[in-house]
């Protein structure tokens, strides 16, 4: 995953790696590594079969590795996982963290990183899209409207010292306009229109999505759900180019 500038359209694309066992995923990894930018690597494929493994097992497949942990915790143990994660060797290239865990939270994992031979870039996860504006209000007890809190949360992981945020692309043009052109975009919610749209609500194409703002898009079962994976990455990477 080299920094955006150079990207290649099929470099953009990772690919959610939701799997139920590590050997689908390492099947998966072996037929799409070569269409795509990366793989991510979430909270199940990692709990099943341990985040060591699973990083070590994606990397000897070749695979860049987008490691979705979402850590929330004080600052002092979200910093020693941060350390971890970047004892875990140049495969790892990104690491999500909630921007919910505070300032603290945030400096401590940027610090923790700074100075590793092997830093991923960190980004923030600002307000997950199965919160809806009422659970936000009543729920969680925040009372500024959704999209505001998005920015808030982005702008705090931009002036943390966060490389970027995951967000819908139906935020990124807004996120990108708050935080300006550094802070890396990367989206969920992608659906080329000959895919299925499954759970997914607030989709946008790929191609809308980059001229939204995105860097990075993420992209699973349009992918890893199509009978040719590897046909289904190449036409998403035409696509976009
Ligand atoms: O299969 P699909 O393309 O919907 O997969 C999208 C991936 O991105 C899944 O791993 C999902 O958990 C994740 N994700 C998301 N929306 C978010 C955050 C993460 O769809 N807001």
């Amino acid at each position: 995953m080299p920094n955006p500038p150079t990207l290649t359209p099929h470099e953009r694309v990772l690919v959610a790696l939701d799997a139920p066992s590590l050997a689908e995923a390492l099947t998966l990894v072996s037929l799409l590594r070569p269409h795509v930018g990366g793989f991510k690597v979430g909270l199940e494929l990692c709990t099943a079969a341990g985040t060591p493994r699973v990083v070590a097992a994606v990397a000897a497949a070749g695979g860049a590795i987008f490691l979705d942990l979402k850590l929330h915790d004080i600052p002092n143990t979200v910093a020693g996982a941060v350390r971890a994660v970047c004892a875990l060797g140049p495969a790892v290239r990104m690491l999500t963290l909630h921007c919910q865990g505070g300032a603290a939270m945030l400096r401590a994992a940027v610090a923790a990183a700074a100075g590793a031979p092997h830093r991923p870039l960190l980004l923030g996860v600002t307000v997950l899209t199965s919160i809806d504006e009422a659970a936000l209000r009543d729920e969680l007890g925040v009372a500024a409207p959704l999209a505001a809190h998005v920015l808030h949360l982005a702008q705090l992981a931009r002036d943390c010292g966060l490389d970027g945020v995951v967000a819908s692309p139906h935020e990124a043009a807004a996120i990108r306009g708050a935080c300006g052109p550094a802070l890396l975009l990367v989206t969920p919610g992608v659906r080329p229109t000959w895919a299925a749209t499954g759970d997914q609500r607030r989709i946008m194409t790929p191609a809308d999505a980059l001229a939204s703002g995105a860097d990075y898009l993420v992209i699973g079962r349009p992918i890893t759900a199509a009978p040719d994976p590897a046909a289904a990455a190449a036409r998403i990477a035409s696509e976009l180019g």
